[in-house]
C-alpha cells in the first residue's frame, strides 16, 4: 500500500499543495501533478541535466530530489523565464540569436543552469561559463553556441546594470 504524504510547493511564484507519495521525484511532480512539460526528463540517473530547475536559486537535477526534500523552498521551472504576455527573457533570446538549440530537448535543463549561475556570478567570464555548461549533456549543438548565448546575455546584463549605475550617478 502506497503511502501519500501532504506537500506545500511553490512553484513559479504559486503555491500548491499536493498529496503525493514521498517516493515521488521533483521532476514527476512538476511533470505530472503540476502539468510543467518544460521540464525535460533525460537518463533519470543525474547525468544528462536536461530535468534542472533552480530550487532557492541554484541548479537542482529535479530527478535526484524527491519532491518531499523541497517543501518550503522556492522552485522554478523554465516556464518562468518568460513574461505573463509571452515575450522571452534576455536568456532565452540570446539562445535564440545564437542559435544556441536544435531539437531544444536539452534546452531547459541550460536555460535553467545557466540562470541559476549567472544570478550567483554576473561576472562569469567565458571559460567560466563552459566549464559550468560541461554539466548538462546536448547532443547537437556542439556546445560552442550555448556558450556564446549565454556569454551574451552575460555581457548584456552587467552593460544595463552598468548603465543604471551610471545613470544614478548623474541624477
Ligand atoms: S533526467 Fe535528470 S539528470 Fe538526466
Ligand atoms: S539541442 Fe538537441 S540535445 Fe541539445
Amino acid at each position: 500500500m502506497s503511502r501519500v504524504q501532504l506537500v506545500e510547493l511553490t512553484v513559479n511564484g504559486e503555491r500548491h499543495e499536493l498529496a503525493i507519495e514521498p517516493r515521488r521525484t521533483l521532476v514527476d511532480v512538476l511533470r505530472h501533478d503540476l502539468g510543467l512539460t518544460g521540464t525535460h526528463v533525460g537518463c533519470e540517473h543525474g547525468i544528462c541535466g536536461a530535468c534542472t530547475v533552480l530550487v532557492d536559486g541554484a541548479p537542482v537535477r529535479g530527478c535526484l530530489v524527491f519532491a518531499v526534500q523541497v517543501e518550503g523552498g522556492e522552485i522554478r521551472t523554465v516556464e518562468s523565464l518568460a513574461a505573463p504576455d509571452g515575450s522571452l527573457s534576455d536568456l532565452q533570446q540570446a539562445f535564440s540569436a545564437h542559435h544556441a538549440l536544435q531539437c531544444g530537448f536539452c534546452t531547459p535543463g541550460f536555460l535553467m543552469l545557466a540562470e541559476g549561475y549567472l544570478a550567483e556570478r554576473p561576472e562569469a567570464t567565458k571559460e567560466e561559463i563552459r566549464e559550468v555548461v560541461a554539466s548538462n549533456l546536448c547532443r547537437c549543438t556542439g556546445y560552442q553556441t550555448i556558450v556564446e548565448a549565454i556569454d551574451d546575455c552575460a555581457g548584456r546584463r552587467r552593460a544595463a546594470l552598468q548603465a543604471r549605475l551610471d545613470a544614478g550617478r548623474s541624477a
